[in-house]
């Protein structure tokens, strides 16, 4: 099934990272020399995605001027003949129209911001994806568009039964095909007790329209938060839920130790680095050795 529309959340606060994230989406954090929601929408774009709808807040501005003309910084580099630059600063400008922003006005949860979004989405199934959860390989979301029937599909991974609660955790059902497992439950953020699996969503998703209107209904969840989550759950029984187990590596970038990490391994891989970042971990904490 085609899937052109992919929604963004990048209204929240990022206080995990404060203060780096005072005055700038943490959206906006580099991982090498990206932004994560770069990573986010090339992730989108290689999938097909047409249209590109960012839920916002105030203070997101930047992410609006980065995927814009920068006439200045363009004008500059042309006159310097800096084309490799050039097509760096550009490398984001995507079709006219193709960037769409509505903003999330209180930061009432991720099924809140994903609703949010809903006058510009039709009677279609849409793709939503959190930048702050990086897939290596931008091929996550359209390996499940690809594998997309109907319903709802979530990407899933397995976590360290200690790590649960930090998760919306499956009820895993039947292992179907292509590394999609039926759902038959989902919870938002579960103590170690209450957890069903140590299966969890991580953040890419393809709901259909009706979770719009679950998401109407304003209910509270987790963190006193509108969920997701739940207005997925909801549908549980009416029509497919499905999770697919994704196989590239992922950071949770909203962390600061996956950031982190993924700034290393992000860094060890680009040829540009990869040979004097080496040496100098070597050098500095590994005895020459690696
Ligand atoms: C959100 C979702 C959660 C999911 C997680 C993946 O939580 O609500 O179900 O497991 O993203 O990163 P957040 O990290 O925004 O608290």
């Amino acid at each position: 099934m085609k899937i052109k529309k992919a929604i963004f959340p990048v209204g929240g606060l990022g206080t995990r990272f404060l203060p780096a994230t005072k005055s700038m989406p943490k959206e906006m954090l580099p991982i090498v020399d990206k932004p994560l929601i770069q990573y986010a929408v090339e992730e989108a774009a290689n999938a097909g995605i047409e249209q590109f709808i960012f839920v916002t807040s105030r203070g997101k501005s930047s992410i609006e001027n980065h995927f814009d003309h920068s006439y200045e910084l363009e004008n500059n580099l042309l006159l310097k003949g800096k084309k490799d630059t050039l097509k760096t600063a550009q490398e984001m400008l995507k079709i006219p129209g193709s960037f769409a922003y509505v903003r999330q006005q209180e930061p009432a949860g991720l099924g809140h911001a994903v609703w949010c979004a809903r006058h510009l989405i039709g009677e279609e199934p849409v793709a939503v994806i959190l930048a702050d959860d990086l897939i290596k390989g931008s091929n996550t979301i359209k390996e499940m568009i690809d594998n997309y029937k109907s319903g709802n599909m979530l990407a899933i991974m397995d976590v360290e039964k200690k790590d649960v609660s930090s998760y919306g955790i499956i009820t895993p059902g039947k292992f179907l095909e292509n590394n999609i497992t039926e759902i038959l439950g989902l919870i938002e953020k579960p103590s170690i007790e209450n957890a069903p699996s140590n299966m969890a969503v991580v953040g890419r998703y393809i709901i259909e329209p009706a979770i719009f209107k679950e998401l109407e209904k304003q209910n509270r969840g987790a963190s006193n938060e509108i969920q997701l989550t739940d207005a997925i759950a909801n549908r549980i029984g009416e029509t497919d839920c499905s999770g697919y187990k994704f196989k590239e590596e992922r950071f949770d970038c909203g962390s600061k130790l996956g950031f982190i990490q993924a700034n290393i391994k992000l860094s060890l891989e680009s040829t540009e680095m990869n040979k004097e970042l080496k040496t100098w971990l070597k050098k500095e904490f590994f005895d020459g050795r690696f």
